[in-house]
């Protein structure tokens, strides 16, 4: 009877512990603090912010280390909240606020975070390249053949 009771108390406490280990991590989960965001909203979910830097990836076809800076005490890993060493992180904020820009003053964004990318997004203008520029004087080169063969059919 008594090794019986021991049991049960042993079961208990280790399911007690358990749990509270179980809701410390579902804590940590749901409140990840993000130290250093200037332009995108503070208090950002998790799910958000990460939408936002897989579509900027997406967008330019680059990688995270694209303009985030390594991290100087775990080797191999990236320091997202560094802005020393980053290399285009800088220029990917004011890209942001271009972008809310447009979105706010013509397309009626809000601040609601996924309002941001509303109308106008990185993909807009990058369609997966680094540097979207375009050589007008080529393209009007190109369009000028065009319609002289159109006029011409
Ligand atoms: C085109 C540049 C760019 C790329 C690519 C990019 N990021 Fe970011 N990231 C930024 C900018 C800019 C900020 C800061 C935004 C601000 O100031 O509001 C940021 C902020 C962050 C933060 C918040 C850091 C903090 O605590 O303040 C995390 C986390 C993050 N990025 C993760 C990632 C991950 C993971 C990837 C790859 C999937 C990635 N980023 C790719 C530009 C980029
Ligand atoms: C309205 C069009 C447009 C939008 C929208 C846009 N970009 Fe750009 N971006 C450009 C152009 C054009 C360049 C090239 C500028 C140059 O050649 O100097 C560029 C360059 C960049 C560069 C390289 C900057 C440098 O000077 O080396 C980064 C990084 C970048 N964009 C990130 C972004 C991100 C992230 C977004 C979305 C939040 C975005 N861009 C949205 C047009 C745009």
């Amino acid at each position: 009877m008594f090794r019986y009771k021991k049991t049960i108390t042993i079961c208990c406490l280790f399911f007690s512990l358990f749990s509270i280990s179980m809701y410390a991590q579902l804590l940590q989960r749901v409140e990840v603090k993000y130290t250093n965001l200037q332009v995108l909203p503070k208090n950002i979910s998790k799910e958000a912010l990460d939408k936002q830097m897989d579509f900027y990836c997406v967008s330019l076809n680059v990688k995270c280390a694209y303009c985030h800076a390594p991290s100087l005490t775990s080797p191999g890993k990236l320091d997202f909240a560094a802005d020393s060493l980053a290399g285009h992180k800088e220029d990917g904020r004011r890209m942001l606020k271009l972008t809310q820009e447009i979105n706010a003053k013509y397309f009626g964004a809000t601040e609601r975070e996924d309002d941001f990318l509303k109308a106008i997004n990185c993909y807009s203008c990058h369609r997966g390249e680094e540097y979207p520029t375009v050589d007008v004087s080529e393209l009007m080169k190109k369009n000028a053949i065009n319609s002289l063969m159109k006029s011409k059919q």
